[in-house]
Parts: structure tokens; sequence; C-alpha cells
């Protein structure tokens, strides 16, 4: 279904089973199309699973990551870098130490910058060096959000420091155990809208019931920094994959 008649980009609505094996094949066809690939990472719960399959696929299917580079969206600030919560730990754990990636070809934040600005300012250029990001995996907040890029944040921000907000917070301390929300990160590093929108590709990918509404207001509602995700609709080269369940509210809008 292409909901925008002039856009270039796809729609796949899969089984919920089918979901992180589409997910990691999109990863494999880019990784094939041009070994030489920056591909974009976001962590959450929609792409655990995404990132286990595609490891196994790499290893079985002797996919060649030699040549890749690998960046995350975003990362909360002020935890060490083994941290189990930080975004890079997820992704060395499921992906990037079975596929055997060396440092070199993982761009991320360091957890314990002196200067966050500083610290995204590298980022964006050790990005830049390597020529941009070819193709860019985005999951979808319950308000909208993209990586931590909230509702208001302009659209033409780069990657830059954010304050965490109360919501996202609490989310951190369910998501990892925090004993308490004083421990939870109260700063963060992301991607901006600017940065996202400049990958050559991007996957926006949402599972589950509580992501269709959003999911429907992001894709076919107006666009606006309010809905940080409806910009997306602007990108040439959208990708949008969604379980049956994510999608239940775009079958609605037809
Ligand atoms: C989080 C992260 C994003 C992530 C999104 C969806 O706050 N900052 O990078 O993509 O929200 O998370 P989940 O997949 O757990 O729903």
């Amino acid at each position: 279904m292409n909901i925008m008649t002039d856009a270039v980009w796809k729609f796949k609505v899969v089984p919920k089973e089918r979901f992180d094996d589409e997910a990691a094949r999109l990863a494999i066809r880019q990784l094939q199309r041009k070994p030489a690939s920056v591909v974009g990472l976001a962590t959450g719960d929609t792409t655990n699973g995404m990132h286990r399959t595609l490891a196994e696929k790499i290893v079985q299917e002797k996919i060649d990551v030699s040549c890749v580079s690998v960046c995350n969206l975003d990362e909360a600030a002020g935890l060490p870098d083994d941290h189990p919560a930080r975004g890079i730990s997820r992704l060395k754990r499921m992906l990037y130490d079975p596929i055997a990636l060396k440092p070199e070809q993982i761009v991320c934040f360091r957890g314990q910058p002196d200067d966050l600005e500083a610290e995204c300012r590298a980022f964006e250029a050790a990005l830049a060096r390597r020529g941009g990001i070819d193709l860019q995996f985005v999951g979808i907040g319950l308000n909208g959000h993209i990586a931590f890029c909230e509702p208001g944040m302009p659209f033409h921000a780069g990657c830059c420091a954010v304050e965490l907000n109360a919501g996202q917070r609490e989310e951190m301390r369910r998501k990892f155990q925090y004993a308490s929300l004083d421990d939870v990160p109260t700063r963060a590093m992301t991607m901006g809208i600017k940065s996202i929108m400049h990958a050559s590709r991007v996957v926006l990918l949402a599972k589950g019931s509580h992501k269709a509404g959003i999911v429907r207001a992001a894709l076919t509602g107006p666009v606006t920094p309010e809905l940080p995700a409806s910009v997306l609709q602007l990108h040439p080269r959208l990708t949008v994959l969604l379980d049956d369940e994510a999608a239940a509210g775009m079958a609605e809008s037809k």
C-alpha cells in the first residue's frame, strides 16, 4: 500500500512472527547491495529480535561485514561504557560481538564524555568521514518520538544533547530495572531529525498494538515537529515495516 501517491517509499505489513526476520532481511539486502554500507541502528524492544536475527543470518549466510560501518541512533549520557542500559552494550551483545565487528567499524557516543555537544560533533564528523548513512533504522515512541527527538524538536536539529523527560526516564527505569528514578540518566545524545533525514534510506519499524495509533498519526496526519516521526513522510526513500498489530490503524485509514 502506498499512502502518498508521489512518494517512492515502501510499506510492508507482516505477521508478528515474521517481523524480526523481515527487518533483518532489509539490512542484509543493503549489505549485499553495498558491502561498505554505513548502517544506523535503533535500540529498543522493537529491534531486539531483529538484531539477534540479523547476527544469526550474517553468520549462517556468511555475509561479508568486513567493510561495513554501524552507528547507533541515540545514547543515554552519564553511564559507564559497559553499563547494560547503554544502547552500545546491547548492540554489542546482540549483534556486534556475534558478527565480530572491529571497534573501528562502530561509531557510537561515549558514555561519559566531558562535553556532550562536543561528543555529538565528533559523532557527526565520524559519520561524515564514512560518507554518511546509507540505511538508517528508526523505531517510534508512543508520543511519536524518533531517537531521543521529542515533540517540539525542530526539524533542522542535527545531532545534539537533550534532557530526558519524565516519561522517557520512567520507561528506562522500567526497561532496565533501575531501583529508583533518581538513578536513571537525565541527559542523552541523539541524532537529530536533520541527521536522520540525511540518511539515503530510512526504515521505520513498529510492532505491537500499542503503536497502531501513533503509526497512523505519523504516516497519515500532518507533518509537524509536534509529532517528530511525521517528518518521515517527507523522506524520498522510506520503508515502513509494521507487524499486523502496529498496522491496524492504517487499515482503518484506507
Ligand atoms: C526510545 C529510543 C528510540 C527507540 C524508541 C522506541 O525512547 N530513544 O531509539 O527507537 O524509543 O522504543 P521501543 O522499540 O522500545 O518501543
